[in-house]
């Protein structure tokens, strides 16, 4: 063999090398592969064996219009009557656990604290959970994911500050009952969306309008509710049941528009107004310092005798502070975010509390959700934002996903999660960031909220036209397995 060979033939070889290393770098050990739905989305059997009505239930019914096509969640996936295929589709997978949701009407069909519990909505869930199990896979329990009893809606919903009782009331039924054989906690789901779109613009269940009062009185109704929560599963469930309790956030990334400081300061406030109103307080137990300022300011200025910003006693912050086990994040996508002269003082609204001018690249690729622009970037930002932020914990990825008009050759999807999970790879490898966990959103098409069965985000397409709704798995479950199987990201 000439020298000229054995040469190329060696560098070959470490050029390979070098290949393989950068592409085929894989999840550490301990990392976990997950996927999520919600009770809502799709359970269907919304009045079967004992179950009570919920805002989803009540605005779909008498409201048809709120949700494009007159569409509800009446059969939905029909995942009451067909969990066992659920979890076998889980099991293709190969994930590590479920994310799923409980119903609170399914479970307290009143909701109200101290009523009746439905022993075959706690059945369900428990029959759901040994099916799991059964299959070595791992329930990871949401309490409430937006589906609350419409009685407690009748009450004023969460602006009312009884409903922490009735949320402690529920915790404490759903931790006696399922949690011998459940480890990993939510107690909420995306508050933000909750308080901001639920009692502010309108665009969810249960669709109440208001500015800069409802949503702050929700959202303090709801991190005390998180608090009481947390601490009786810390006091009586804990000993036993050696579980982990958390609350799950969402933000989108606000990239700042230049690195002016103004623009930096509107970016690092979007947050705070996003993801640190709610975790803010469960990490150091009151709001981020910015929103005080701000909405206190603003109120005294509108003529306000309180500032419309709830405050926490001395005693709350004590309670609230560090109610929780992990730091969770939803995370889609990304905007641009810069500062803006003041608005109005006299407007009263969260958005001119906050502030912020956003906009987006046009050539960011554009989903079939409004809200939702492919950026993988910002999940990698949005991740080293958290570790900083929040002292580098560890963190759960407790949801991220595309939609599209459906079709089983989802290619865009497979390169969707092939590159944002690849900036989680960075995050953690190349930055140190504490990620231990990723959950892809979802597991099947489902009722996407008010935009129906028209937008879907499932590895599974489900046929709503047929009765027995039948699941068939697209391109991206195979490559979602794949990934699973060789912990790399496979092309
Ligand atoms: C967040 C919510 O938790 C989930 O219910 C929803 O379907 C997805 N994002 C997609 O919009």
């Amino acid at each position: 063999m000439s020298n000229n060979l054995l040469v190329t033939i060696l560098l070959s070889v470490l050029v390979y090398r070098e290949a393989t290393a950068a592409t085929n770098r894989t999840f550490p050990d301990y990392f976990k592969f997950g996927i999520a739905t919600a009770s809502y989305q799709v359970e269907g059997a919304w009045n079967e064996d004992g179950k009570g009505e919920n805002i989803w239930d009540h605005l779909c019914h008498t409201n048809p219009t709120f949700v494009d096509n007159g569409d509800n969640g009446d059969i939905a996936c029909d995942s009451y009557h067909k969990y066992k295929e659920d979890v076998a589709l889980l099991k293709d997978l190969g994930v590590d656990y479920y994310r799923f949701s409980l119903s609170w009407s399914r479970i307290i069909p009143l909701g109200l604290a101290g009523s009746p519990v439905n022993q075959a909505g706690i059945d369900y869930y428990k029959s759901l959970i040994q099916e799991l199990g059964d299959n070595g896979i791992e329930p990871m329990v949401t309490i409430f994911h937006w589906d609350l009893p419409e009685t407690l809606q009748e009450f004023g919903g969460f602006p009312n500050p009884e409903l922490e009782e009735h949320f402690a009331y529920y915790a404490r039924v759903v931790f006696e009952n399922l949690g011998d054989s459940v480890t990993y906690w939510t107690t909420f789901n995306e508050p933000l969306q909750t308080c901001h779109q639920g009692y502010s613009t309108g665009t969810m269940a249960p669709g109440y309008k208001s500015s800069g009062l409802a949503e702050y009185k929700c959202a303090h109704t709801l991190i005390k509710a998180h608090a009481k929560a947390y601490h009786i599963y810390d006091e009586e469930f804990r000993p036993q049941q050696q579980g982990y309790v958390g609350i799950v956030a969402d933000t989108t990334w606000f990239e700042p528009a230049s690195d002016s400081d103004a623009d930096q300061e509107a970016a690092e406030r979007a947050l705070q107004f996003n993801y640190g109103w709610y975790i803010n307080a469960v990490v150091n137990g009151n709001y981020p310092a910015v929103m005080i300022e701000r909405i206190d300011e603003r109120s005294k200025q509108q003529g306000f005798e309180t500032s419309r910003l709830p405050k926490f006693t001395e005693e709350e912050i004590e309670y609230i502070k560090g109610t929780h086990d992990y730091l969770a994040i939803n995370a889609y996508t990304t905007v641009y975010a810069q500062a803006k002269e003041e608005t109005d003082p006299t407007v009263v609204s969260y958005e001119s509390d906050l502030n912020v001018d956003t906009f987006i690249d046009e050539s960011w690729e554009q989903s079939a959700s409004s809200w939702l622009r492919v950026v993988p970037w910002g999940l990698r930002n949005l991740l080293n934002w958290l570790s900083k932020t929040y002292n580098h914990p560890e963190i759960f990825v407790t949801e991220n996903g595309v939609s599209d008009l459906g079709g089983l050759d989802d290619d865009r999807r497979i390169n969707f999660y092939q590159e944002y999970l690849s900036n989680v790879l960075e995050a953690i490898l190349d930055d140190g960031v504490n990620v231990t966990r990723y959950t892809a959103w979802s597991l099947m098409d489902n009722f996407e909220w008010a935009r129906g069965y028209t937008e879907k985000f499932g590895m599974y397409s489900v046929n709503f036209d047929n009765p027995g709704r039948p699941r068939t798995p697209k391109a991206s479950a195979s490559y979602y397995a794949q990934v699973i199987a060789s912990r790399c990201l496979v092309d």
